[in-house]
């Protein structure tokens, strides 16, 4: 196909410098399932002459996806192949998309499919479920062994909860060094590493945004959605500060659905009309102020990264 081409050429101009083989890689247990891909829980060995093994998170294309959806899994790899590393975002240890076979007379290599990436792996999950996990009153129920189970009540503070919201902007800082928008901000979006550290996973492209927006119509997180999204299908970064206002409202409340008493239409419908949600009890009037300019109707109305940044930082030296 022509895309296959195109991962050919790419592929020349890159060098193999992130293949991993295929038998250094154990796919161990499906973690979610998408429209073209899977993410699996699994290992991986740290070099092809070493026993040591790594744990990662192996997202893997889907033997029936469709062309635009191996051109979103090509393109995301790309795009973290870019990126330097960040505690904030998820990392790309490496990927599999070749066989090393050249093709005789051509020259070019052949694919063998399915791609797979491999990702640094998020003990925690989604940052909705660790939320969940962890608001107060709740008891979650740890395994320490085939026969013993205990209950852990473990607590997070308010302190947490704004740093693990400045760990997000960072995040978001550091992709728009590359001129890279988030696209799809939500708590089920940030995935929780071992002592609570947020990580950004799944990424758009810039570029191609409209066309994968419609593509994805159906399981986009309206909840999270600015209006000139919903209205217009705009995203920029000033969308993802909008998504970042109603993130912020989902930390405080560890993991609640945002508008908790509308459906997605009555959402959409308040929204686009100016409703937004009210100041919470016990939600400072500072960290609300936040929340409303991030969700503001006009996004340049909306604050820059550094100045949330900075909000949150005033926040947590007052939150001693
Ligand atoms: N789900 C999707 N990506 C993941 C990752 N990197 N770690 C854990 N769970 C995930």
């Amino acid at each position: 196909t022509d895309v296959n081409m195109e991962i050919q050429g790419q592929y020349r101009r890159l060098g193999e410098y992130w293949e991993i083989p295929k038998r250094d890689v154990r796919l161990m247990d499906l973690i979610a399932t998408g429209s073209y891909c899977e993410v699996w829980r699994g290992r991986m060995r740290k070099h092809s002459d070493s026993t040591d093994v790594l744990r990662v998170a192996i997202k893997k294309m889907l033997d029936d996806a469709s062309a635009v959806g191996r051109k979103y899994f090509l393109a995301e790899m790309e795009v973290m192949k870019s990126l330097k590393a960040h505690s904030n975002v998820i990392t790309l240890i490496g990927c599999y998309t070749l066989t090393g076979n050249v093709i005789p007379l051509i020259g070019c290599y052949t694919l063998t499919e399915p791609w797979m990436l491999m990702l640094e792996y998020a003990h925690e999950g989604t940052l909705q479920r660790y939320l969940q996990k962890h608001r107060p009153g709740a008891q979650h129920v740890e395994i320490q062994s085939q026969e013993s189970v205990r209950l852990k009540n473990s607590k997070i503070d308010a302190k947490k909860l704004l740093s693990m919201a400045t760990q997000v902007i960072n995040g978001l800082l550091h992709l728009t060094k590359y001129k890279l928008i988030y696209y799809r901000l939500s708590a089920s979006s940030i995935l929780v590493a071992k002592g609570g550290v947020c990580k950004l996973s799944g990424f758009g492209f810039q570029k191609e945004i409209t066309e994968r927006n419609i593509y994805e119509k159906e399981s986009l997180p309206v909840r999270c959605m600015a209006p000139e999204s919903l209205s217009q299908n705009i995203y920029d970064t000033r969308s993802d500060t909008y998504a970042f206002g109603i993130l912020l409202w989902q930390i405080i409340h560890f993991g609640q659905v945002p508008y908790p008493t509308m459906d997605i239409n009555e959402v959409k419908e308040k929204v686009l009309n100016g409703e937004r949600m009210p100041q919470p009890q016990h939600c400072s009037p500072q960290l609300f102020g936040l929340m409303e300019r991030c969700w503001s109707g006009d996004p340049d109305q909306r604050p820059l990264y550094p100045d949330i940044l900075q909000t949150l930082t005033t926040l947590l030296t007052h939150s001693d």
